[in-house]
C-alpha cells in the first residue's frame, strides 16, 4: 500500500500538464489543454487537461483521471509502478511499504542495479564472442537489432560474474536469480555459455533473462526464476521496444518466443511481444489492450500452438469490448513467427496478419470442429459448449453478434438460443418518443457524435439521458454530486436522506461521500482517481466532463450547496406538512400531530426567512 498521504504529496508536486505533455503534444484551448485523444483514434481533439483541476478528461471516449491515471493508462503500468515512475521523474522517493510488500521494495533499488550491471556485462561479453556473434548472425540479426534488444553472452565458466560483483556472496545476486547455491554451499553463476535476452519491465530496467544455448543443448532456453522483480505470468517479452511500433501500427502481435520476438523486429515488425515460456494470461491481455485496440495472437500452427491459442482465448472472453479486436494468426505447422517472417519477409507476414482470424470465427469454427454438425444431438452440443463461452463475453454487441451466428449454425431461432444460453438480449429500442432515442447517447460525449458503438448499443445500460430528461429529485442528486465532487468537504453535510435512492446519482453520491469521509480525499482530482473505473462509469464520465467545465469559484459553489440545503429541507418539510393537512381535512389529526404541523410551518416559515436572505456560505 502506498500512503494516501505520499500519493497527496506526489499529486501537488507534479503537473499534470508536464506529464501528459511528455506523450502527448497539448494545445491551449482556453484554460484548458486540448489533444488528440491518446486512448481511442480520432482526428478532432476531445481530450481535455485542466491545469487548475490537475486531471484530463476525453469527451469522444470517456477516459479520465489525474496524473498517476494518465502513466497507468498511457505506460500501460500497474498502480504501484506508475506512481514509482512519476515520483521518480520528480526526485521523490517511494516510501518503505507495509510489511507484507517489504521484501519487495527493500530488495527493489538494489535488485535493479544489481540486474542491470549483469546486463552490461554480458553485452560487453557478447563482443568478446565470436561464437557467440557467429551465433547470431546465423540466426540473421544484424549488430543493431542484438543492440535494440540488449541481447549479450554469458561466458563459460562457474563464476564469471565475480569480475563484476566482487562480493560475489552477496545476497543480491542470489535475489536477482543470477546465481545457484549447490548442496555444499558453493555457488555459480546460474547463466552459463548462453545467448542472453534482457527481458525489462515496462520502464525499461531488466528485471530477468531468457538464455539460449548456443546450437543444441537442454534445456534450450534458461529463464529467469520469479524474483520480487519477475513475475512470469505478468512480463511481457519485448514490451518495451514494442511500446511505440504498437501505437504507431495500432496494434500488437504476441508470439510464443524470445527469438520469434526479435527476428520480427530485425524484419521491421516491431510491434510483436512474447510471453515468457508460459500461457497467456488476463494480465498480459489486459496490458496489451490498454495500449492498443488489436491484438493479434500468433502461435504455430501444431497442436500445442492450437491450445494456446485455445487458451488465449479464454481468457479473453471476459476482457472483451466491442472497440477492441483480438485475433489469431496460424501460421503452417513447420513454421514459427520467426522462420515465417525470415522465409517470407515482412509484406508477407503482414498480409497474414490482416487475415487473420477474428476471436468469433476462432471460437465459433473450433466449436464446430468438435461435433457432429449433422445430428440433433451434435447441434445440442455445440450450445452446450457455447454456453459458458458466451456468457463469458463482456462485450455486449460482440455477444450478441456471436449468439447470432451460433443460432444460425444450431438451426434455431436467436430467442431460442438465447434462452439456452442465459444470455439476456438487450430490448429493442423503443422509437416512440425522440426524447428516448436522443437518450441512447449519453451526454458527455459531444454534439454531433452520432453512430459510433457507444450511442449504437441498444438497450446498454440506461444511458444517461441530459439533464432535462431528469426526474426533480435525480437532478437535484445531480447537482449534489457536483457540488461535493468540486468541493469535496462539502460531502459531510450531505442530507441523509439523500443518500440512500436507488438511482445512479444517489449512488454515486453515497459513494462519493463515503469515500471522503473514509479516506479522507480532499481535492477534486483524488476523487476521480478513486472514482476512476469504478461504479456507473458513463455517470462519472459525465461529472467529470460538468466538474471540469465549471468554472465556478469555491465560495459560489458553496453558496449553492448552501442553497440546495434549504431546498431540500423545504422539499422535506413540504412533503410532510402536506400529508398532515391531508390528514386533518380527511381523518383528523390526532396525538402529537396537531404539534408536530405548527413546529412544521414554522421551520418552514424560517427557512423563508433564510431564502430571502441569501443562504449563509456554508
Ligand atoms: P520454442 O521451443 O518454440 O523455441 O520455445 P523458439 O522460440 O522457436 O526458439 P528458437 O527459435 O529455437 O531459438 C518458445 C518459448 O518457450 C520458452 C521460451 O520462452 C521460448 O522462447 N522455452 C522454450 C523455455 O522457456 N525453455 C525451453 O527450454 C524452451
Ligand atoms: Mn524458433
Amino acid at each position: 500500500m502506498i500512503p494516501d498521504s505520499f500519493k497527496q504529496d506526489l499529486l501537488n508536486r507534479v503537473d499534470i500538464v508536464d506529464i501528459v505533455e511528455r506523450y502527448v503534444p497539448l494545445k491551449k484551448a482556453g484554460t484548458n489543454f486540448s489533444a488528440c485523444c491518446p486512448f481511442h483514434s480520432e482526428k478532432t481533439p476531445s481530450f481535455t487537461v485542466s491545469p487548475s483541476k490537475q486531471f484530463y478528461h476525453c469527451f469522444g471516449c470517456g477516459a479520465h483521471g489525474n496524473a498517476i491515471s494518465f502513466v497507468m493508462e498511457y505506460q500501460g503500468l500497474g498502480y504501484v509502478e506508475a506512481v514509482r515512475d512519476l515520483a521518480e521523474s520528480v526526485g521523490l522517493k517511494l516510501p518503505e511499504f507495509q510489511p507484507q510488500q517489504q521484501k519487495k521494495v527493500d530488495a527493489g533499488p538494489d535488485l535493479y542495479e544489481v540486474l542491470e550491471r549483469a546486463a552490461h556485462f554480458y553485452r560487453e561479453q557478447l563482443k568478446a564472442s565470436p561464437k557467440a556473434i557467429e551465433y547470431l548472425k546465423r540466426r540473421g540479426l544484424t549488430g543493431k537489432i542484438a543492440a535494440r534488444f540488449g541481447i549479450g553472452y554469458a561466458p563459460e565458466g562457474w563464476q564469471a560474474l565475480e569480475g563484476v560483483f566482487p562480493n560475489y556472496q552477496d545476497k543480491s545476486l542470489k535475489d536477482a536469480g543470477l546465481v545457484i547455491d549447490n548442496e555444499a554451499g558453493k555457488r555459480y553463476d546460474r547463466f552459463r555459455d548462453r545467448v542472453m535476452f534482457p527481458i525489462l519491465n515496462q520502464r525499461g530496467s531488466v528485471i530477468g533473462f531468457g538464455g539460449r544455448v548456443i546450437g543444441e543443448g537442454e534445456p534450450k532456453y534458461l529463464n529467469s526464476p520469479e524474483t520480487p522483480l519477475f513475475e512470469k505470468g505478468r512480463e511481457l517479452y519485448g514490451l518495451s521496444q514494442a511500446r511505440l511500433p504498437i501505437r504507431e501500427s495500432g496494434k500488437a502481435v504476441v508470439v510464443e518466443g524470445y527469438m520469434d520476438v526479435v527476428a520480427l523486429a530485425q524484419h521491421e515488425v516491431g510491434y510483436a511481444v512474447a510471453t515468457l515460456g508460459t500461457a497467456t494470461s488476463a494480465t498480459h491481455i489486459g496490458k496489451l489492450l490498454r495500449q492498443t485496440d488489436e491484438v493479434v495472437f500468433c502461435f504455430d500452427g501444431d497442436s500445442a500452438g492450437r491450445r494456446a491459442a485455445w487458451h488465449a482465448l479464454e481468457v479473453s472472453l471476459p476482457l472483451l469490448a466491442d472497440q477492441k479486436t483480438i485475433r489469431f494468426l496460424f501460421l503452417p505447422a513447420e513454421d514459427d513467427p520467426d522462420s515465417y517472417v525470415r522465409a517470407h519477409g515482412k509484406e508477407v507476414f503482414e498480409a497474414r496478419l490482416r487475415e487473420a482470424w477474428p476471436l468469433s470465427e476462432f471460437l465459433l469454427t473450433e466449436l464446430k470442429s468438435r461435433v457432429d454438425m449433422n445430428s440433433v444431438e451434435g447441434r445440442s452440443k455445440l450450445i452446450h459448449e457455447a454456453r459458458p463461452l458466451l456468457q463469458k463475453i463482456a462485450a455486449p454487441v460482440m455477444q450478441l453478434q456471436m449468439l447470432k451466428q451460433l443460432a444460425e449454425m444450431a438451426g434455431m431461432t436467436q430467442d431460442e438460443a438465447a434462452r439456452l444460453c442465459d444470455i439476456h438480449l438487450p430490448a429493442a429500442p423503443r422509437r416512440s418518443s425522440g426524447s428516448e432515442q436522443a437518450s441512447q447517447r449519453p451526454s458527455w460525449q459531444a454534439p454531433g457524435r452520432t453512430g459510433d458503438e457507444r450511442s449504437a448499443l441498444p438497450g446498454r445500460g440506461r444511458g444517461f439521458s441530459g439533464k432535462a430528461a431528469l426526474m426533480p429529485e435525480r437532478r437535484r442528486e445531480r447537482d449534489f454530486l457536483r457540488f461535493v465532487m468540486l468541493v469535496p468537504d462539502l460531502a459531510e453535510k450531505v442530507p441523509e436522506e439523500i443518500l440512500g435512492g436507488e438511482s445512479p446519482e444517489s449512488k454515486v453520491l453515497a459513494h462519493v461521500v463515503n469515500l471522503v469521509e473514509s479516506r479522507g480525499v480532499v481535492s477534486t482530482s483524488d476523487l476521480i482517481d478513486l472514482l476512476h473505473g469504478g461504479i456507473e462509469e458513463s455517470l462519472v464520465g459525465e461529472l467529470c466532463q460538468q466538474v471540469l467545465a465549471s468554472r465556478d469559484k469555491e465560495e459560489d459553489i458553496r453558496a449553492e450547496f448552501a442553497d440546495a440545503l434549504v431546498q431540500a429541507e423545504e422539499g422535506r418539510l413540504d412533503q410532510r406538512i402536506q400529508a398532515l393537512m391531508k390528514k386533518a381535512q380527511s381523518d383528523g389529526l390526532n396525538g402529537n400531530e396537531p404539534d408536530e404541523l405548527r413546529t412544521l410551518l414554522s421551520q418552514r416559515q424560517n427557512l423563508k426567512g433564510i431564502r430571502s436572505n441569501r443562504p449563509a456560505v456554508v
